[in-house]
């Protein structure tokens, strides 16, 4: 039987901008040649096209909350299906937009996407790997590792090579707000724990790193149990 792998697949690689022809082509790639032995669960973060939308609509109108994560959630949806389009046949042909449906599916892909406003497809994802049984769970972002404080903001941030969902939920905190840029949502990181989890997150631009931590081997990256 072929393990099943769960990547979250963040917005911030997949969709810097605009989509990246190059690097989606070098993933399609990658996972179609590992899926001999593999399948795989891809969901779907909401990248530029939703921070796009948010910025926009926040310059016009004063929007809740429930609103802009509404447009992030369509941005994740629309993500989602341009995966479906270019794995053909590969892929179970609809986008998961509940990760608690009933869900029979036979090809070596599936993707979902955003469900409802309160929390990131971070969350969705740990629904969906934890239901479907993923062997392995990875959050490909746009960082080598978490560190214990923002590498954007602070230079001499420094890397965690393991973290305890403890550690995390101190570093995420309870509150989710549209577009937070964090390792992991309070609510994954929270549904994580309660199901005893290990998640592993590394830089989804590195390929190479990404196929090694797909097939258990040593991999950058830093591990939450
Ligand atoms: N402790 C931390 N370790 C790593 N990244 C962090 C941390 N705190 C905040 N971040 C920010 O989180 C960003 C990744 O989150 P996000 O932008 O939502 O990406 P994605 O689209 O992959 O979910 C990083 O680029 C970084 O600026
Ligand atoms: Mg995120």
């Amino acid at each position: 039987m072929k393990k099943v792998i769960l990547i979250k697949f963040g917005g911030s690689i997949m969709v810097p901008e605009w989509p990246d022809e190059e690097y989606i082509k070098k993933f399609r790639d990658l996972l179609n040649r590992l899926s001999n032995s593999y399948r795989f669960i891809l969901v779907t973060g909401g990248g530029g096209v939703n921070e796009r939308y948010n910025r926009i609509a926040k310059k016009i109108n004063k929007v809740a909350n429930d609103k802009l994560d509404w447009m992030g959630i369509y941005a994740t949806r629309l993500n989602a299906q341009l995966l479906i389009s270019i794995f053909s046949d590969k892929c179970y042909p609809r986008v998961i937009t509940d990760p608690t449906e009933e869900i029979d599916w036979k090809e070596d892909i599936l993707v979902g996407a955003g469900w409802k406003p309160g929390w990131s497809t971070d969350y969705d994802s740990m629904i969906l790997a934890h239901r479907l049984g993923a062997e392995r769970v990875i959050v490909a972002t746009n960082t080598d590792y978490i560190f214990d404080k923002d590498p954007n903001k602070h230079k001499d941030a420094k890397p965690l090579k393991h973290l305890s969902w403890k550690e995390l939920k101190n570093m995420v905190g309870d509150k989710w707000v549209p577009r937070m840029h964090i390792p992991l949502d309070p609510s994954a990181t929270q549904y994580a724990e309660e199901k005893g989890m290990s998640v592993i997150s590394l830089n989804g631009r590195k390929l190479d790193n990404l196929q090694l931590a797909i097939k258990g081997g040593e991999f950058e990256g830093t591990v939450i149990s």
